[in-house]
């Protein structure tokens, strides 16, 4: 085993600083720090193009940032790959979900484990039955968390039968197959019918009082009231503002940036 250096108690679980990323010709964040506590759950709100989808890439680590620090849990995480990112607690959703859509629902969920003994396939091998074990409490474990989830039912269709708003609670299964202490939820609301949102949200609820700390992008502000004490505003790869959902939404700046990219 690794030993990792040990942590400030009170560290913030993601902690990004002065984030820059330029894609050839264009920068997509441009300065941007922001922090997520044990336990918070913030959201990050902002007008199409203001970069938000860009940070979480730059968080979960499938971009590299061009300048800029990244801790997560206290530690340098910057050189770290999404794999490793996922080995220090951080779980991500996309946008658009993209499951494997001719793998079954609970493949899906089980794709989202981890190693648990991170060794080489040959020392495996010579522990077969240590193997198993393993592969059997993991499908225990994402039938659990598709039960969680509700979507039991659909345990052994193929993902192309769900809906959007179901394919976003397949990939929450997913990720939490690796006991995320942290998740970044990108646009959970978006296209999904009422019904399926509120599970969405009561479920994001009860692992948030779980201790899990939740960084929500998200344009439905009336979710995000409900779940944010507080919520970051950015434009143009920058932060705007920040405070609680009902000062961030009645502050000019936040209003103006709205105004401007529908313009
Ligand atoms: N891989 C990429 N290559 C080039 N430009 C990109 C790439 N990803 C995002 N962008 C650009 O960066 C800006 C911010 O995009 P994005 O982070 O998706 O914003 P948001 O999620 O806030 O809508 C946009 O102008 C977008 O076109
Ligand atoms: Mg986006």
């Amino acid at each position: 085993m690794l030993r990792l250096p040990p942590q400030t108690p009170d560290a913030a679980v993601i902690d990004a600083r002065d984030l820059v990323k330029r894609f050839d010709g264009m920068t997509a964040v441009d300065g941007m720090s922001l922090q997520v506590g044990r336990g918070e759950m913030v959201g990050l709100i902002g007008p199409n193009g203001a970069g938000k989808t860009t940070l979480f890439n730059l968080i979960a680590g499938t971009l590299k940032p061009t300048s800029g620090e990244i801790r997560i849990g206290g530690r340098d995480a910057a050189q770290d790959r999404p794999e490793q990112r996922i080995g220090l607690g951080i779980g991500r959703t996309f946008q658009i979900p993209r499951p494997f859509l001719d793998m079954t629902v609970l493949e899906n969920v089980l794709a989202g484990a981890q190693r648990q003994d991170g060794e080489s396939l040959f020392a495996n091998f010579l522990r077969l039955a240590h193997v198993r074990r393993q592969e059997r409490a993991a499908v225990e474990k994402a039938r659990a968390l598709l039960a969680f989830v509700t979507l039991s039912h659909l345990e052994h269709e193929p993902a192309r039968v769900l809906s959007g708003g179901q394919r976003k609670l397949l990939e929450l299964a997913r990720i939490l197959m690796a006991d995320p202490s942290a998740i970044l939820l990108d646009e959970p609301a978006a296209g999904v019918n009422p019904a399926l949102l509120e599970t969405i949200i009561e479920r994001v609820l009860q692992l948030n009082a779980g201790g899990t700390s939740i960084l929500l992008i998200e344009h439905n502000m009336d979710m995000v009231s409900r779940l944010c004490s507080r919520v970051v505003a950015m434009a143009i790869g920058r932060p705007l503002a920040e405070g609680t959902p009902a000062e961030v939404a009645r502050n000019p700046a936040v209003i103006e940036a709205y105004l401007g990219a529908m313009a």
